[in-house]
């Protein structure tokens, strides 16, 4: 395990909520709480790589987004949906999470709930949220295709 993301998100991955994320399938053959720690490492490698590069991206921020970016599929609602229903729902429903049940700050909030771009329409408005868009693609191609 990263030591970044034990160290910024082990409230979250100790949390009945992101547990129950274990038991939600994903991508064929993987789950939500499985694919949501390759994002988080996938996504401190980037910030590693920015911040070597000059920026000061917050790696509790982008650590945050990518464990909660997809905990929507855990709500009943979501998980229940057609696939292409769940694409569109679920970033809400993360989003609602993060704000309510972690008391996440507004960058994390945001990174959440745009993280489907471009599918959703609306782009994220902080760095943190266009990392988790690029980790979340990679991680999501590499699982689909293993
Ligand atoms: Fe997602
Ligand atoms: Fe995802």
């Amino acid at each position: 395990m990263n030591t970044i993301i034990s160290e910024y998100g082990s409230d979250i991955m100790s949390s009945e909520r992101f547990l129950h994320a274990y038991d939600i399938t994903h991508h064929y053959k993987s789950c939500v709480a499985e694919h949501s720690l390759h994002v988080a490492d996938q996504a401190c490698r980037i910030t590693g790589w920015l911040n070597s590069h000059g920026f000061h991206v917050s790696y509790e921020d982008v650590v945050r987004g990518s464990l909660l970016h997809d905990i929507g599929m855990t709500d009943t609602n979501v998980s229940e949906c057609y696939p292409w229903v769940k694409v569109y729902v679920h970033p809400r429903h993360s989003s609602a999470i993060a704000e309510n049940e972690f008391r996440e700050n507004p960058v994390v909030q945001n990174t959440v709930r745009w993280h489907m771009w471009p599918i959703c329409l609306i782009p994220p408005r902080h760095i943190p949220g266009w990392i988790v868009i690029a980790a979340d693609k990679i991680c999501s191609f590499k699982e689909i295709a293993a």
